[in-house]
């Protein structure tokens, strides 16, 4: 079988020890030849780098490594790029957070004024990674899940049409994981589902096991009771915030009973509540900063002053191994159904075609195939007219240095009660994101 030769961009990022173990954990199906990270922060990147060299030399000696802040080196002779950027790193997601806080506003990384925020930076850094990415290795694939993966994709279906980007997201798949193990199922693969909506803001309509036995009974029986949560202290509910986020999936499924909604959903439903239950001192961000990054780097830190990994805590991100699956379709033309965010063009045929909705999709080496949905209810389609706009005119505005667009998208947000709100907390996010965004007129 071929080796791939794959870059990963945002070399530095939390998650890339963890994507690395899952990517030797599934070298059977998809074999690497060279694994090259490219970072825009050499230092940050260099200790994970360091770290992950003595790991594969401990348990995967035949893949080489290699990590670097020159993009001809990072994108030369790639088939995949897989990209998890977060431009101005998790300072600016504290900003994110905290500014629109302080105005009485939800602060959080990708939703409302922080995912405007975020997306404004985000672009920048997307756009740049994939005209790498097209210099130096033409025909490869670039596997996106950078954030707001909304606004991102937005952005390069209009500023790069013609660009090989695949925009994924994690979040369905970690739900459908609580889904499958709240009903005894094994696996989240055990079902098949279908899902509509835009990224981070979406619904499940139908989701059957294998033989076609309807599960949304039982699974919706669950969430009226507990939303999403398991009793079985899965990773991620053992973090105080996503535990509570599984949680209160259960009122914002109240608001429509016949479907199973996204967690995001929440800070759009319940925005009031969200506020009142944050701490504007302290944040996700903070909690992540305490958290996942000083893990991570702590235990790099601790293999290589070791020089070994043996007995590491770093262990393999499984949740992660949507991005093999992803690379095998493309690879292989395995047609695997996966849900990604892509172009409307009538799918949802009562949406706007040029929208970049999140649906399920048959996946090939030509990209995704999007699968038709049909007719979404009112109460769906205005919600996400709403939410769309906001993300259009985002785009517009970076485009255009609009600050009169740029305020018109945060008003139009439903986290966001008025205009003269919106236009607050804009001044604000300008100051803060002096270097980051394009300037405004
Ligand atoms: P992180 O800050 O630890 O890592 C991001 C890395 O990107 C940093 O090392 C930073 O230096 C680097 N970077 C920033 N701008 C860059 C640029 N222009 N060029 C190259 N590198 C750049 O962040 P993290 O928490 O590990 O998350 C990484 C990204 O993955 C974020 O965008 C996050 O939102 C995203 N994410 C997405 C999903 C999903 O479902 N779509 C899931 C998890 C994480
Ligand atoms: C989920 C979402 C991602 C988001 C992440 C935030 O995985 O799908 O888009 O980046 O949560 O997690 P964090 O632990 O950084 O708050
Ligand atoms: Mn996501």
């Amino acid at each position: 079988m071929k080796k791939f030769n794959i870059s990963i961009a945002g070399g530095g990022s939390t998650f890339t020890p963890g994507i690395i173990l899952m990517l030797l954990d599934h070298l059977e199906d998809f074999p690497i030849d060279t694994i090259k990270l490219y970072d825009n922060d050499g230092e940050r990147q260099q200790t994970i780098a360091d770290a992950c060299e003595i790991l594969l030399k401990e348990r995967a000696p035949e893949v080489k490594l290699l990590a670097s802040t020159d993009p001809k080196v990072a994108f030369e002779n790639v088939d995949f790029v897989m990209a998890h950027i977060r431009v101005g790193k998790y300072a600016m997601r504290e900003q994110d957070e905290k500014i629109p806080l302080r105005h009485g506003v939800v602060g959080q990384e990708t939703c409302g004024p922080g995912g405007i925020a975020y997306g404004m930076r985000s672009i920048t850094g997307v756009l740049e990674i994939i005209d790498y990415m097209e210099k130096y290795s033409p025909d490869a694939w670039m596997l996106n899940y950078s954030n707001p993966a909304a606004i991102v994709a937005e952005a390069t279906r209009k500023l790069r049409p013609n660009s090989k980007i695949l925009n994924i997201c994690d979040m369905p798949i970690g739900i459908e994981e609580l889904m499958a193990s709240n009903i005894g199922l094994s696996s989240r693969k055990e079902m098949v589902v279908k899902y509509y909506g835009l990224n981070h803001f979406g619904w499940w309509t139908d989701i059957r096991d294998k033989s076609g036995k309807d599960l949304m009974p039982e699974i919706i029986k669950h969430v009226e009771q507990h939303g999403y949560a398991t009793d079985t202290g899965s990773d991620m509910e053992k973090e105080a915030s996503w535990s509570d986020t599984f949680k209160k999936a259960r009122d914002v499924q109240a608001i429509d009973k016949d479907t199973l909604p996204n967690t995001y959903l929440k800070y759009y439903l319940y925005p009031d509540y969200e506020v009142a239950h944050s701490n504007k001192e302290y944040t996700r961000a903070n909690e992540v900063m305490a958290g996942r990054e000083k893990f991570v780097f702590t235990e790099c830190e601790n293999i290589i002053n070791k020089g070994t990994a043996e007995g590491t805590e770093l262990t393999i991100d499984e949740h992660a191994s949507y991005i093999v699956d992803l690379a095998r379709a493309i690879a292989f033309n395995t047609k695997e159904r996966m849900l990604m965010i892509v172009e409307n063009k009538g799918a949802i045929s009562n949406f706007e075609p040029t929208a970049m909705v999140e649906i399920p999709c048959l996946v090939g080496s030509e990209g995704p195939e999007p699968l038709s949905v049909g007719e979404i209810p009112r109460f769906q389609k205005s919600l996400m007219e709403q939410q769309v706009g906001v993300e259009k005119l985002t785009v517009e505005a970076y485009e255009e240095q609009s600050y009169q667009k740029l305020w018109q998208a945060l008003t139009l947000s439903r986290t966001i009660p008025s205009a003269k709100v919106a236009k607050d907390i804009l001044d604000d996010l300008i100051e803060a994101n002096k270097g980051y965004w394009p300037d405004l007129k």
